[in-house]
């Protein structure tokens, strides 16, 4: 089992996609262990988006993931980062596959609805800095048909 951070960006939560991200997610059969809708600082923004600080998109990107309340997720689930990442499709929407949230509901690289851990280490960090500890899972009477375990 792997958790991955998620989060549905300002963009998503002003346009009322927070439903829609989440039923995605459980529609593959991923499980929700963690989840709050807040306004993010700037010291978190800057400290999630650390590795883009030397880039020239960093402060717009700053500014938009503090701009309104974000909807940050933990998720569950065999390979759920990649799945996950996967789900989301590419970072610009352009280039997205269609069925992939982006593809089917942005348009624009700086307003792509939803976030989602890039690999391992990047999902441990985030859930530490966004929810530090995160309990154990759950069980739910459908796993079996969905993992088969
Ligand atoms: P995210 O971290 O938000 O899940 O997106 P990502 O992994 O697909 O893309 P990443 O390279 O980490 O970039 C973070 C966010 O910065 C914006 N961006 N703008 N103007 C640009 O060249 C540019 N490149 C990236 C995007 O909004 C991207 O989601
Ligand atoms: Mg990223």
């Amino acid at each position: 089992m792997e958790r991955s951070f998620v989060m549905v960006k300002p963009d998503g939560v002003q346009r009322g996609l927070v439903g829609e991200v989440i039923s995605r997610f459980e529609r593959r059969g991923l499980k929700l262990v963690a989840a709050k809708l807040m306004t993010v600082s700037r010291e978190l923004a800057e400290e999630h988006y650390g590795e883009h600080k030397a880039k020239p998109f960093f402060p717009g990107l700053v500014n938009f993931i503090t701009s309104g309340p974000v909807m940050a997720m933990v998720w569950e689930g065999p390979n759920a980062i990649a799945m996950i990442r996967k789900t989301m499709g590419a970072t610009n929407p352009a280039n997205a596959e269609p069925g992939t949230i982006r593809a089917d509901l942005a348009c624009d690289m700086s307003f792509n609805i939803v976030h989602g851990s890039d690999g391992p280490e990047s999902a441990a960090r985030e859930i530490g800095l966004w929810f530090g500890e995160v309990g154990a899972s759950y069980e739910k009477a459908v796993d079996k048909w969905v993992t088969g375990k």
